[in-house]
């Protein structure tokens, strides 16, 4: 099969993927799903649902099977596109899981140990530190080096892992040969980090379990803004951006994201103006955004047919891909094949 009208030589590859838990939010939003909407036609443009990257924490099996479902049906009502992106769910497509266990081969207890997040989320959920936790960054660089990614944007959270791919790929190359494309990490600079707005010092997280803490792409326009009117504030009246005010400056940049307006253009917009008037004007501003989403989203996740016809086009799209770079993996570390 052709790959379709997705893929051009000419252009570098995008890829990136989210986890399917909760809903996706205001900070996934800014900080991923809008560009990965604005940069999808400029590149050949890969973005999947990362469900196995999810299974490493317990989840109840039919709620996580709808939250999967829920998550492409909110891609697409944000403009993600099958005509200009390979849209798929991670599971449907067999290649990363393979290409995962010849990288394990080639990672070591001791890097996978040190990263970041695994030490977090060992803590977070020390009853169930299992061998897929510590594993999660070896996975996501099979995901990302199987396509021969050129760009892979993603929050700064997720740096480390980007470097623990490019490493897992240089050392590859030496080891048997040039192989993979040493991938680039890109951290967009508009909302790449938006915060809880209970807890303004924390990254907004879509498994928070304080719902006053987050924004669903899909909440109504009243929970929206009653969200807003909640939002911690600092001490102070002031409406700017500094270090000892971390609940004004998240809202400023909340505002400022979705107005497409400068921090500084929006201290003079609500220069003398209270805290009150500010939360109430972000809320109706992100709540006005987010309308059209989640109408489109009601018409998607409506049309199960739909969606299960696009998840299988991406997921054939994208073995096809994945499935040469496999094959040249397996030659190079000496698998038979007949
Ligand atoms: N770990 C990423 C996150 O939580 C999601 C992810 C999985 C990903 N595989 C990826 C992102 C590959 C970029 C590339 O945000």
């Amino acid at each position: 099969m052709t790959t379709g009208n997705t893929q051009n030589a000419q252009k570098k590859i995008i890829l990136s993927g989210i986890q399917p838990t909760g809903t996706i939010t205001l900070g996934n939003y800014l900080g991923a799903v809008q560009n990965w909407q604005r940069m999808q036609a400029d590149f050949n443009s890969i973005f999947f649902i990362a469900d196995l990257h999810a299974l490493t924490v317990r989840r109840e099996p039919a709620e996580f099977r709808q939250t999967a479902i829920n998550f492409f049906a909110q891609l697409l009502a944000c403009g993600i596109s099958p005509e200009n992106a390979i849209i798929y769910f991670q599971s449907h497509v067999r290649q990363h899981a393979e290409l995962a266990w010849i990288l394990n081969c080639n990672t070591y207890v001791g890097e996978a140990s040190r990263m970041t997040q695994f030490k977090d989320k060992s803590a977070k959920h020390a009853d169930n530190v299992n061998m897929g936790l510590m594993d999660y960054p070896v996975l996501m660089a099979a995901d990302i080096l199987l396509f021969n990614s050129d760009l892979v944007p993603v929050g700064i959270d997720q740096k480390q892992h980007l470097e623990l791919t490019r490493d897992l790929a240089i050392r590859f190359n030496n080891r048997y040969g040039e192989t993979f494309k040493v991938p680039d990490g890109y951290i967009p600079k508009t909302g790449a980090k938006i915060c809880s707005l209970q807890d303004p010092t924390a990254k907004m997280s879509k498994s928070d379990p304080d719902q006053n803490a987050t924004v669903s792409i899909i909440d109504d326009e009243a929970t929206i803004v009653r969200r807003f009117k909640r939002a911690v504030t600092d001490s102070g009246a002031e409406i700017c951006v500094r270090e000892d005010k971390p609940g004004i400056s998240n809202l400023i940049t909340i505002y400022s994201a979705i107005e497409n307006k400068s921090a500084a253009e929006v201290e003079r917009e609500f220069e003398g103006k209270g805290y009150g008037d500010f939360k109430i004007a972000v809320g109706e501003a992100v709540a006005a955004r987010f309308k059209p989403i989640r109408e489109e989203y009601a018409r998607y996740i409506s049309d199960k047919e739909y969606i299960a016809k696009i998840a299988k086009d991406g997921a054939e799209k994208a073995a096809v891909l994945a499935e040469r770079t496999l094959r040249k993996v397996k030659k190079k570390v000496g698998l038979t094949s007949f």
